[in-house]
């Protein structure tokens, strides 16, 4: 068995790339790669990599997180700027056996050293989203508090699971401010002998549950990836709002070893991507109710149109 899943729409044509090399054999390792550098490249995205909103001060800062389940080996980076395909790093970083995890400039001279693309990330149209926010907030920079990162799981014909994540994080967020993304545990989690989880949302909030090693927990504890999914965001929704008056944004998605999936989340809007060897490659639509379950069902023809649409209109300033 083998699958891909994937936190909202924009990893629609990153799963559809990763199933196919995962049908012909390759590894969870590399397909999760594909899949996020596709991501990542595609400059109309504005949270991912290329095209990614920038911080304050203007400048694009990623984060990435790697994770093998097989030898539960880890590799991230965070706030490094001027590379094309951040989760590539995290990965190579993950192959070390110290030093794996990398921020700011010790991060950039790593990826220089071993020559990983560098590409300048801010781009027009992101300098114009820049400029907008910063005439709406003329008093106030605060940044955005939800967050659209690209977070995935995946399960390779031999059995491992491996789990990915890339983002620009929080637009308008402080130079050098890091969120779950690149923090094992919180933003990714993998073990083969189990499964795989990941998140998106507000890094700070995600972080206090560290949500994603919780959800690969409780699946080790015999609950399918939607119970596991559902508890988790449940249970830190509900502490965050008794210990502090309000909860982020928190959505997840999981895979176990066996392929199954599940996902929840504490928002209106969350999509997610998915394939298996016996799910053609997917977007799903999830419903949070009142009691906190979260149902899904296939995004229809429109609705990805209408996504396409509004991620490509031009920026009205
Ligand atoms: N979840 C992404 C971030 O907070 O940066």
């Amino acid at each position: 068995m083998h699958g891909i899943i994937a936190t909202w729409r924009m990893a629609k044509e990153g799963i559809e790339l990763a199933e196919g090399l995962l049908k012909d054999g390759e590894t969870s390792g590399k397909a999760i790669e594909a899949a996020i550098r596709a991501v990542e490249d595609f400059p109309y995205y504005k949270s991912v990599g290329y095209g990614g909103l920038p911080n304050e001060e203007q400048v694009v800062e990623l984060d990435a997180g790697y994770m093998d389940g097989d030898t539960m080996s880890v590799g991230a980076i965070g706030a490094i700027k001027d590379f094309a395909n951040p989760i590539s790093i995290a990965k190579k970083l993950s192959e070390e056996k110290v030093n794996n995890v990398l921020v700011g400039a010790g991060a950039e001279k790593y990826a220089h050293e071993f020559k990983f693309e560098e590409k300048e990330m801010l781009t027009d149209r992101a300098k114009a989203f820049y400029r907008k926010k910063k005439k709406e907030l003329s008093q106030e920079l605060k940044p955005y508090d939800g967050h659209d990162t690209v977070g995935m799981v995946c399960l390779d014909n031999s059995g491992t699971v491996t789990a990915a994540t890339s983002t620009s994080g929080l637009f308008m967020k402080r130079s050098g401010r890091v969120g779950d993304s690149p923090i094992v545990g919180s933003g990714f989690y993998a073990d083969s002998e189990v499964g795989g989880a990941t998140a998106t949302g507000l890094g700070e909030d995600l972080m206090k549950g560290c949500i994603s090693y919780e959800i690969v927990r409780l699946m080790k504890e015999g609950l399918t990836p939607q119970e596991a999914c559902e508890k988790a965001v449940n249970d830190l929704d509900k502490k965050l709002k008794e210990k502090r008056g309000a909860a982020g944004d928190l959505s997840v998605v999981a895979m176990n070893n066996k392929g199954e999936f599940g996902c929840a989340t504490n928002i209106a809007g969350f999509s997610f991507s998915v394939a298996t060897e016996e799910l053609e490659p997917t977007v799903y639509l999830v419903t949070r109710q009142e009691d906190g379950h979260c149902t899904f069902e296939v995004a229809s023809q429109e609705w990805l149109e209408e996504y396409m649409r509004v991620r490509m209109a031009p920026v009205e300033e």
